[in-house]
């Protein structure tokens, strides 16, 4: 495979496409909501108008407007029918020859969509993404190409390292920083890992770029174990995402066949391998350690660190680990330079994040925003405010580890600094709205439920903490708590933080903390009924 091949491979696509594509959703929500059938039923009702020439029909990615779905796009005209039902087949079909349709539609040039930034998303709802050629055609496996031919592996770290690029797993560690332990660190073997475990309970930003746009986060997982010497790389998706792994397993397969994974990439001296290796649902296996001894066979449970994963991962080896999202930058960052990269966003948060946007808002789905915006912005103008009018009153960002921020606060930056200075996290990016009708101590017992069922039991704080915070919790609600109880609370979340060896130990209080912080009257009526 040369350059020359995958310009013929864009070219020889572009030339089959028809004038007209039909994009019809096919990520798991809408799937779920019959979105193959209604694709079957565009394609007959395209063949019986006698259309195949002029219009094909695409099963891609996420459009973004989940909570609309299933969604179908007109291209080029960029029309968005919601709610498509598999009968609307031949009205659709009709609107596109010029016939009348009383589908509801989507507004393309709402907030919603044209306040985003897709960078990471940037072909998710418009490519196939069981199709090789349309990726290349999309500009695809080039960063790849010029990684390997025309920049040095420790040219690649510089331009990551520069673009500012921090994980979006959930600590923001800088990923360019991590690249180059890795590549230092010394090993006969080292491996390149990419996180797709996804437990926050109402997140589906990684499953959807893998459902979308799977050969751009294999791009990236490539690019980056030429930077840090890696033959071998694991990709661990839970297994509660069997369309993610499909997908993955049909792409892994086409980039071997073209000689984009495998033996002498590029007909360089450069090797890499993946394989995908599936969870079984635990959320404390996202935690790295965690999922390496998984990957092992051992039971999936964190270890203390240090050693880091970058010194000693897998068997021992040096090991990159990154998040799905943190790989699916890196092909655009050695497109279009660290430079570019680095202007969107804040002065220590770069680039732009995925949120899956839910709860109690008008439009609910997956945003890609810049770093920076408001809370404010994403709930009142990307999601349209409350559901049926109602008032908005905290967002929860971050899922079990996050932290909740009333509406008096939404003016907060969303980046790393900003967030944890409000209590909050950035997280993996879930984004929960919430209004009147939610009541905060209920919502902090919801997640303290998650950690207490999720919690490994390989420590006491955690294994114990868990279950006597989410008991204090439950009196609270149930209208037997007492003052005491509330001071017994602040002081086991406290100990947890303190002293539990994960990450899901130590942030299993956020929640309720910060509850407690900006909604301290809703535990007080408790008490005091
Ligand atoms: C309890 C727990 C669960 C985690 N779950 C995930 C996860 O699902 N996906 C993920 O990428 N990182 C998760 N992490 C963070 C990882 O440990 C690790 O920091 C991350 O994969 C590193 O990638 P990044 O630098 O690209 O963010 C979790 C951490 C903890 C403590
Ligand atoms: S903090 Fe919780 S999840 Fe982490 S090791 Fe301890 S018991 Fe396990």
């Amino acid at each position: 495979m040369e350059l020359q091949d995958l310009q013929l491979i864009a070219r020889r696509e572009r030339e089959r496409r028809r004038r007209i594509r039909i994009h019809c959703c096919t990520s798991s929500g809408c799937l779920a909501s019959q979105g193959l059938e209604i694709q079957k039923r565009i394609e007959a009702a395209v063949s019986a108008a006698g259309l195949d020439g002029e219009i094909e029909v695409v099963g891609v990615g996420c459009i973004g407007s989940c909570g609309q779905g299933p969604m179908v796009e007109v291209a080029p005209e960029g029309i968005l029918y919601e709610y498509v039902r598999p009968e609307d087949a031949d009205a659709i079909v009709a609107a596109v020859s010029g016939g009348e349709c009383n589908l509801q539609r989507g507004d393309p040039q709402s907030q919603f969509f044209t306040r985003q930034f897709p960078i990471v998303r940037k072909n998710a709802g418009k490519i196939d993404p069981e199709r090789i050629e349309e990726y290349i055609a999309a500009g695809g496996y080039r960063s790849l190409y010029r990684a390997i031919n025309e920049m040095s592996p420790s040219e690649v770290i510089d331009e990551i390292t520069q673009s500012g690029l921090r994980g979006r797993g959930g600590a923001g560690y800088p990923t360019g920083l991590k690249w180059s332990t890795v590549a230092k660190s010394r090993g006969d073997r080292k491996y390149v890992v990419c996180n797709g475990d996804e437990g926050d309970p109402g997140a589906f930003m990684d499953r959807s770029i893998l459902e979308s746009d799977p050969h751009l986060v294999l791009e990236g997982m490539c690019i980056a174990a030429y930077a840090v010497g890696a033959d071998q790389g694991y990709i661990y998706v839970r297994g509660e995402y069997p369309f993610a792994i499909q997908r993955l397993q049909k792409a892994i397969n086409q980039a071997k066949k073209l000689g984009l994974l495998g033996s002498q990439i590029f007909d360089s001296t450069f090797d890499f391998r993946v394989d995908i290796r599936v969870g079984a649902g635990a959320f404390v296996c996202g935690e790295e350690t965690a999922l390496l001894a998984s990957i092992e066979g051992r039971r999936g449970q964190p270890r203390p660190r240090p050693p880091y994963p970058a010194e000693s991962g897998l068997w021992g080896k040096p090991t990159l680990i990154n998040n799905v999202e943190t790989f699916a930058n890196i092909a655009s960052i050695i497109e279009h330079g660290p430079d570019w990269y680095a202007s969107i966003g804040t002065e220590t948060s770069k680039g732009t994040k995925v949120f899956a946007l839910t709860g109690k808002i008008r439009h609910t789905g997956l945003i890609e925003v810049p770093m920076g915006i408001s809370v404010r912005e994403i709930v009142h103008q990307l999601g349209g405010g409350g559901a049926s009018g109602s008032e908005v009153k905290a967002v929860q960002t971050g899922g079990p580890s996050g932290g909740c921020i009333p509406a008096s606060l939404f003016d907060t930056s969303v980046d790393y600094e900003s967030l944890a200075q409000v209590g909050s996290i950035m997280g993996s990016g879930g984004m929960v709205v919430m209004d009147d009708s939610t009541n905060m101590v209920e919502l902090a017992k919801f997640y303290m439920e998650f950690c207490k069922d999720e919690s490994c039991g390989k420590c006491v704080p955690c294994r114990v903490g868990t279950v006597q915070i989410h008991h204090l919790l439950a009196k609270l609600t149930s209208g037997n708590g007492s003052q005491t109880d509330l001071d017994q609370l602040r002081e086991l979340c406290q100990l947890l933080r303190n002293t539990s060896l994960c990450g899901l130990g130590q942030s299993a209080p956020n929640p309720v903390m910060s509850t407690l912080k900006y909604f301290p009257e809703e535990y007080m009526s408790l008490i005091e009924r």
